[in-house]
Formats: structure tokens, C-alpha cells, sequence
């Protein structure tokens, strides 16, 4: 039906005759002509009907926003002073022959471009008229091109695309389970995938070597701005590489795609410890783009009167730190009050701050609410520790290692983006040096990656002192945003079975849950590693978008529901009975 898409007309078609399909975006009766913008995938073009042509011009009066038309006409440049620099189609227009109403369409709940004064929840109630605005489409239209040069970048390094089920047993990534009851074994459920770890690990003992799969993962969590119940990972399992050889190539790979899509060039990613990234940044995805640092000050307030800092100063699971913000001394005593509720989400107990008003002037050029509780010696120290300088801030956190992590980590990306601090546009990094365990509230141990982690140091070594281990995985991050993360995995299965043990995962569950992996490493199973990479996450970032629900084409709420189909749904007596199912409250089903 179409000979071009209304986004791909420029000049050099002037005086060609073109058939357009699509959608009317606008229509503006200028008297004695129409105007109809008809919108595609690929853009808009404006076509002109004149009186001319009286039976297109009349079916032309009858056209209202979102009819689906066909149009002939031929293409002109547009005359002097008409044309619209802003559109790409802008120099020229199709004046119209034929005008065709393929389909009417009702009042749109929401115009196209007024979509930000609807609720999110019409937007996914009216998805298909959302992701016909050209911002969206071009969204998907990039998605689509990311997982196509991830998976050329992919072939043409000998990874084989195998899928793996989902109807399976539970795969365990640390969030709940998707459970779905079988109609044949009665009682019995499927999971489905939290991720593709044990299929992939598994596939490397089956000597598949390089595998990849952009693969649906499922986990039933608390859902954030970067985090659905259903999203996509870039999955990969190699066997036969160390962990930098596949860092190197996942590097290369992410590398690529930023180059060849974005025309971005990153420098090699710089590596930091896990321990070093809580220490300074307080979080084990930190923001690079921010300089600011926290700067652990406990030796300098062990003997203070101030109890709020000797307290934590003087205990061993505790810190005490200093962040220090250029700029900061403009900041006023509101923004520091919503700072203080701000830390308070974390579990803060308060911000204490200094503001350096005049350096030169001493003691006297500085204030703070806490400088009377410090000393005058103390202050000098801290002042020259942290380099601090007229008009700056200093925010203290001290507390849990945990909350001040938690708290100074978040307070400081907040203070960046207020004040303007971020530096750059990219900041990638990989995380190493994780431990293999931390430990919950309770005492329990619970794994940082996944039970699968290998330990960085011998079987022997790990079973005298499995707390203490470290573990050969790596996380990939990119502007504060955990973008993938990965490891080598055990292969032996006996340290396997230790860390079954260590998580409290006793024999006869371990054989129930994973007896088959425990299987598959005895018989021959390859050295092996891998990693995932949040597919939203990365088109997230690539597109500028602020989350991933703008950038997944149905996404759920953050209630995980879905407001298009109404997942999820009600379901009859009779299906129930076939699954052997009675529920609690019968009344919720029909
Ligand atoms: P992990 O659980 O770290 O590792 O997940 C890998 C990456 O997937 C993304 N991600 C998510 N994206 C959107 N919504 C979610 N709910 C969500 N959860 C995770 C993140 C994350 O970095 N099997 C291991 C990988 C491996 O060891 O090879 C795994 O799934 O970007
Ligand atoms: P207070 O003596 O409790 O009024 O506290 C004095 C200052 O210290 C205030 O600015 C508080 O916000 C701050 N403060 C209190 N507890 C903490 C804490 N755990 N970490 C950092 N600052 C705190």
C-alpha cells in the first residue's frame, strides 16, 4: 500500500508521486485548505489538500487525530517561509490526491504529545497509542539495534544462541519465585527462571564452550525504577576463560555497541575492589562521573566529646565519615533539613554539617551545629584532613557501617546532581573482589552474587574459613547503575557442597534442589564463567530514559500488574479444579 514512510521524504523526492500509510497526527483547516500531518514509524510528513480536489478535500474535513489513512500525492517543496526546521520532512510536503480512511478511530484518551499530563497508568492502559509517539518507537527501534550488534558482536566471537526453559525448577537469584502449578502432577510446580545459571552451567558441561541467549527472566521482587518482575538479560557462559579473559571480552563487547550506536569511545574500564568501593563511595555500584568521596575520619574523633561520632568511631562495625561538597556553603538551611530526612530513608539519625564560610578566618569563618562538641583542634585537623576550602560543605555520617554506606552513598549522587557535579557523561567500571558471603540481620549467611561463585581461594583454604573467602566475580557498572554482573563459577563438587552448607542448604536439599548440577560437575565438567547484563538497564542508559519501563514496549507497574490486559487475571473454578488448586478465598474466582 505504501510507497515510502512519511519520515523518509526530503528533497530528492520532490516531484515524484508518493503513497503514504498512517496515522493523522494533526489536521489544521487553514480556510480554503487542509493540512494533515500523517505520522508513521519513521516520522511525519505533512501533506496539503485544496478544494481542487473535492472529493479528497471532503473526505479530508472528515478526518480527526489518530484515523488511519492511506494518501497519493505528489511531493513539492514547501514555498518560502513555510518550512519547518525543526522537522526532518520540514522542506518539502505531498500535495494531496487521494485520501483514503482505512480506519476511524475514537477520541483518543491522551494526545500524543500531551502524554506527561496522564498518569502512567493510561499511558500502559493505552500502550499502543503511547509507543505511537515517535520518542517511544524510536526507543524500541534502538532496543531492536542493540540486540542486533550484540548478537553479530557475539556470532562473530563463536558464542552458539541456545534457549534454555522456562517452565523449570527454581533457579535461585535471590528474589521469589514465578510459580506455575503442573495440570499432570498434581501438587507439583514449575518455577519460572529467575535467570538461565543453571541451564547455561550445564550447557558448558554438555562442551557447548560459548553460549549466549537474550533471554526473559523472572523474579517476583520489589520493584523499582530499574527493576521489573519480567525482564531481558544478555546471557553468556564460557568454558575454558579466567575471569579477566572474560571481562576483557564482555568489555570489548559493550565496548562495541556503545561505538558502532552511539559513536562513544570509552577508555578501558578501570577495576576497583569491592572493599575499596565502599570505602569510598559507599556503594558496590558507584557513580564515577561524581568526584566526591566519603573520607573515613574515626581516628580523628575516637576521644571527642560529640557521643553521636566517638560512639561509632570507637566500634569496630561502625564509621564514622566525612563528606566534603565544593560549592556546598550556598546550600540552605532547608535543602540541608531535606538532606537530613533524606539520609533519614537510610536509617540515619541525623546530618551534622560544617560550612566553611572563610577559611582564613579560622574557627570563626566556619559553622556548624557540632563544632562546639569537636574542639578547636579537632576542627583544624578535619579541616586540613579533608583539603576543605571557603564555600564549601562538609556532611558527616556516623553510624552502622551499613546505614552510613546506605546514607552518605545515596547523599552523595543527590548532592551531585543538585549542585551540578557530575563531570562527565559516561563512567564505566568493573566491581571485583567481592565476598563470597554477607551476613542478613539474623546472623544467617547468604550469598552476594549466586550459590555458584567460586571462591578466589583453594577448596582447602575455603573449608577452613568459608567467611572469610572471596569470590571471582565481577560486576559491570555504568553511571552508578549495575549493569551486569558475573563469575567463575565452581566446578568442583565438593565446594559446591561446602557452600550449600555455609548457607544453611542442608544435604538432602541440596541433592532435591540442584542434585542435578551436583550430577553434572561430576561427570566432567569444563572450568567455566559467565555474566548477565540487565538488557533494559542497558538500553535505559543508552537512550537517556530515567527507567526501564520507558524502554520495554509492555512493562508492569510497580505493583507488577499490567494495566493493558489486566494481568493478573481471575481464573475459573473448573481451571483451578484441573490444577488442583482450592483457593483460601473462593470468591476471587469465577
Ligand atoms: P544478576 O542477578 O546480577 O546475575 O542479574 C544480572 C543483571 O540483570 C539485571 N537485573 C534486572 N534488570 C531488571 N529488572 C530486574 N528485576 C533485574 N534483576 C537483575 C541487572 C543485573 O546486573 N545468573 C547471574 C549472572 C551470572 O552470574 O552469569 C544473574 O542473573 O542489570
Ligand atoms: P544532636 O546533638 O543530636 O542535635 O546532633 C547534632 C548534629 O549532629 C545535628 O546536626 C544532627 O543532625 C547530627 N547528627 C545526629 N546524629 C548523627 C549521626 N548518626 N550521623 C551524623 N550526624 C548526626
Amino acid at each position: 500500500m505504501r510507497s515510502h514512510y512519511c519520515g523518509e521524504l526530503n528533497e530528492s523526492h520532490v516531484d515524484g508521486e508518493v503513497s503514504l500509510c498512517g496515522w493523522v497526527h494533526r489536521r489544521r483547516d487553514h480556510g480554503g485548505v487542509i493540512f494533515l500531518d500523517v505520522r508513521d514509524r519513521e516520522g511525519i510528513a505533512q501533506v496539503v489538500y485544496d478544494p481542487d480536489s473535492k472529493e479528497s478535500f471532503a473526505i479530508a474535513e472528515g478526518v480527526r487525530n489518530e484515523y488511519v489513512i492511506q494518501i497519493k500525492g505528489k511531493v513539492r517543496l514547501r514555498p518560502e517561509g513555510t518550512i519547518n526546521q525543526d522537522m526532518p520532512t520540514g522542506r518539502i510536503e505531498v500535495l494531496g490526491k487521494e485520501l483514503i480512511i482505512l480506519n476511524s478511530a475514537k477520541t483518543p484518551p491522551m494526545q500524543l504529545d500531551e502524554y506527561s499530563e496522564v498518569g502512567e497508568d493510561v499511558r500502559l492502559h493505552y500502550r499502543y497509542i503511547d509507543l505511537r509517539r515517535p520518542e517511544m518507537a524510536e526507543k524500541l527501534r534502538f532496543r531492536s539495534k542493540v540486540a542486533n550488534t550484540v548478537r553479530n558482536f557475539l556470532d562473530s566471537n563463536g558464542f552458539l544462541d541456545i534457549e534454555t526453559p522456562l517452565l523449570t525448577k527454581a533457579t535461585p537469584e535471590g528474589a521469589r519465585d514465578y510459580l506455575v502449578p503442573s495440570r499432570t502432577h498434581p501438587n507439583r510446580f514449575f518455577a519460572l527462571p529467575q535467570s538461565p545459571q543453571l541451564f547455561k552451567q550445564i550447557l558448558m558441561a554438555s562442551g557447548m564452550d560459548r553460549y549466549y541467549q537474550i533471554a526473559k527472566c523472572f523474579r517476583d521482587e520489589d520493584l523499582r525504577a530499574d527493576r521489573q518482575p519480567e525482564f531481558t538479560q544478555i546471557d553468556v557462559e564460557v568454558s575454558f576463560m579466567d575471569e579477566y579473559q572474560i571481562m576483557e571480552i564482555m568489555e570489548e563487547m559493550i565496548r562495541h555497541t556503545f561505538k558502532s550506536l552511539l559513536g562513544i569511545e570509552f577508555e578501558k574500564f578501570p577495576r576497583l575492589s569491592h572493599a575499596e568501593a565502599m570505602r569510598r563511595f559507599g556503594s558496590d555500584k558507584p557513580d564515577l562521573r561524581i568526584d566526591l568521596e566519603l573520607i573515613d575520619i574515626a581516628e580523628l574523633m575516637k576521644s571527642v566529646e560529640f557521643k553521636v561520632f566517638s560512639g561509632p568511631a570507637n566500634d569496630a562495625g561502625s564509621r564514622v565519615v566525612a563528606l566534603r561538597v565544593p560549592r556546598g556553603g550556598s546550600l540552605t538551611r532547608k535543602v540541608i533539613d531535606e538532606y537530613t530526612d533524606f539520609v533519614g530513608i537510610y536509617g540515619a539519625r541525623g546530618l551534622a554539617w560544617i560550612k566553611v564560610n572563610d577559611l582564613d578566618a579560622g574557627i570563626e569563618g566556619l559553622q556548624s551545629p557540632i563544632i562546639k562538641f569537636l574542639g578547636e583542634e579537632v576542627v583544624n585537623s578535619l579541616i586540613s584532613i579533608l583539603g576543605a576550602e571557603t564555600g564549601d560543605i562538609i556532611f558527616f555520617g556516623a553510624d552502622k557501617t551499613k546505614i552510613v554506606n546506605e546514607a552518605m552513598g545515596a547523599l552523595r549522587i543527590k548532592v551531585a546532581e543538585d549542585l551540578n557535579l557530575i563531570n562527565c557523561e559516561w563512567a564505566p567500571l568493573w566491581v571485583v573482589d567481592f565476598p563470597m558471603f554477607e551476613e542478613d540481620g539474623e546472623g544467617n549467611l547468604t550469598s552476594l552474587h549466586h550459590p555458584f561463585t567460586s571462591p578466589t581461594c583453594d577448596a582447602e583454604a575455603f573449608e577452613k574459613d568459608p567467611k572469610a573467602a572471596l569470590s571471582r566475580a565481577y560486576d559491570m557498572v555504568l553511571n552508578g547503575t549495575e549493569l551486569g554482573g558475573g563469575s567463575i563459577r565452581i566446578n568442583q563438587p565438593a565446594v559446591q557442597e561446602t557452600v550449600f552448607e555455609v548457607l544453611g542448604i542442608g544435604e538432602e536439599e541440596a541433592q532435591e534442589k540442584f542434585g542435578f548440577l551436583l550430577d553434572a560437575l561430576s561427570y566432567g565438567c569444563p572450568p567455566h564463567g559467565g555474566i548477565a547484563f540487565g538488557f533494559d538497564r542497558l538500553i535505559m542508559l543508552m537512550t537517556g530514559s530515567s527507567s526501564i519501563r520507558e524502554v520495554i514496549a509492555f512493562p508492569k507497574t510497580q505493583s507488577a500488574s499490567c494495566p493493558l490486559t489486566d494481568a493478573p487475571g481471575l481464573v475459573s473454578t473448573r481451571q483451578l479444579r484441573e490444577l488442583s488448586i482450592r483457593l483460601r478465598d473462593q470468591k476471587s474466582s469465577s
